[in-house]
């Protein structure tokens, strides 16, 4: 039984859609990971590899999930199985709901840490003159405090339960047309900033030297795991929201649009942050702790520094949230449609069940490390690959294409149809192999 469209909710414009989509794709991937990602190994031959990853596999996969999204009116579970009935696909939509819930714990707890910041930033909080070493236990204070990692999870957990919990016009979509814009704003000035510091030409070389003799097979999968994950693909996030959309506007167009934007912000997350690193003298750190543990450390030395700071940390939540309720989105629509719950019990229940997973996230360092693991690494490539393998040989590339061309399309859909049952499954397949390769063989020497 699947809920009816009025019941369901519908994006109220494009402009609108554009804007949630890019919010999905815009968030703690782009501006947290893609940075330390690019410092660990070694600046542009990363930021290279992602470039093609997105264009080869991020934009074909975004194509895939939201062309079953608007064929269906569906969320995920629902979508295949109308596509595929009475077949085990649907399945695929089951693995979308449980990851994007896991994910959504993880991703609660560094929101949180940000949340966290952004009242240190507040309150003046940041000492100025502070070595490294003092930034460390302030950023131990807080991620490793069990208890203000927990407070500050539950904080962003409820701001995203409260857009959810709107709809998707009156939550989703308003919030979105409104936190973007501010985003974008922040992110302009912000880069503008860092870019006209002193020294700045350091940071921005470090980002687009690309030493190709740099590259790695551990670089490339780093690469294509970031290009997914940064793009929301591989659990149906992508299928959710284009469920929303109606046939009349241009799918196509929405999603180059939206894949552009995110690669843009990924970016401009590296020429805020690297020429700041390089101003002030530091070395790009290759970890988690790059923007709560080098960043506080450079905001001091730089003109208006608690501004600048407050500034980055509003950005960085604004960033995470509107990726956070398309990922709560996704559980949610899966009770509303199937199981015939209201949104707002839905949207309660399933965002507290999803912070009971992020306390021991928030607790346990090792904990995270897990389920970051199996999330981040595993299920989103394995739901990339059924995604292709569904699309391209199960549903068709001729039926997809036909919903990508309703309400305009653009030329070179052929070349997409090639690469969806072709490249995409096939690179897809090898990070899967190549990974549960790597775990088999460290398990076993
Ligand atoms: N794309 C988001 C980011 O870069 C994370 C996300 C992944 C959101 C999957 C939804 C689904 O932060």
């Amino acid at each position: 039984m699947v809920a009816d469209a009025a019941s369901r909710g519908k994006f109220g414009s494009n402009v609108g859609f554009i804007l949630a989509a890019a919010g999905s794709a815009i968030g703690l991937g782009n501006i947290w990971g893609f940075p330390y990602m690019a410092a660990q190994s070694g600046g542009g031959a990363f930021v290279l590899l992602y470039l093609i990853a997105v264009g080869l596999i991020g934009v074909p996969v975004l194509l895939a999930e939201l062309s079953i999204g608007r064929a269906t009116q569906c969320s995920p579970v629902g979508a295949f199985a109308r596509l595929a009935p009475r077949s085990a696909w649907p399945l695929v939509g089951a693995l979308g709901v449980a990851t994007g819930f896991a994910i959504l714990a993880f991703y609660s707890v560094v929101a949180g840490w940000t949340v966290g910041y952004l009242f240190k930033a507040l309150t003046f909080q940041f000492e100025s003159g502070m070595t490294h070493e003092q930034s460390q236990a302030i950023f131990q204070g807080l991620s490793g405090s069990a208890g203000q990692s927990i407070l500050w999870t539950a904080v962003f957990m409820v701001l995203t339960i409260l857009v959810v919990r709107g709809g998707i016009q009156g939550g989703i979509e308003r919030a979105s047309k409104i936190l973007m814009p501010v985003f974008f704003l922040l992110m302009l000035a912000l880069v503008i900033r860092a870019v006209t510091l002193s020294n700045a030409s350091g940071g921005i070389r470090y980002l687009f030297h690309f030493d190709l003799s740099a590259i790695t097979p551990t670089i490339v999968l780093n690469a294509l795991a970031q290009a997914l994950f940064s793009l929301s693909l591989g659990m149906g996030a992508m299928i959710t929201y284009g469920s929303y959309l109606s046939h009349e506007e241009n799918l196509v167009g929405a999603g180059i649009t939206v894949a552009l934007a995110d690669t843009s912000i990924a970016l401009m997350a590296g020429l805020m942050i690297f020429p700041a690193i390089f101003h002030a003298g530091a070395q790009p750190a290759g970890d988690e702790g790059l923007v709560f543990v080098v960043l506080p450390t450079i905001f001091d030395k730089l003109p208006a520094g608690n501004l600048f700071a407050i500034a980055f940390y509003a950005l960085l939540l604004i960033a995470a949230l509107t990726s956070s309720i398309s990922l709560l989105e996704v559980v949610v629509s899966y009770f509303v449609d199937e199981r015939q719950w209201s949104r707002e019990k839905s949207t309660w229940l399933l965002g507290i069940a999803c912070f009971l997973l992020a306390v021991p996230c928030a607790a346990s360092d090792a904990f995270m490390g897990i389920v970051i693991q199996i999330f981040y690494i595993y299920a989103l490539a394995i739901g990339a690959l059924l995604i292709c393998v569904f699309t391209g040989w199960r549903w068709g590339t001729a039926s997809a294409v036909g919903e990508l061309r309703r309400g305009g399309g653009l030329p070179g859909l052929g070349g997409w149809a090639v690469l969806i049952r072709w490249v995409c499954p096939v690179v897809a397949a090898l990070i899967v192999g190549t990974r549960i390769w790597g775990l088999v063989s460290s398990m076993l020497g």
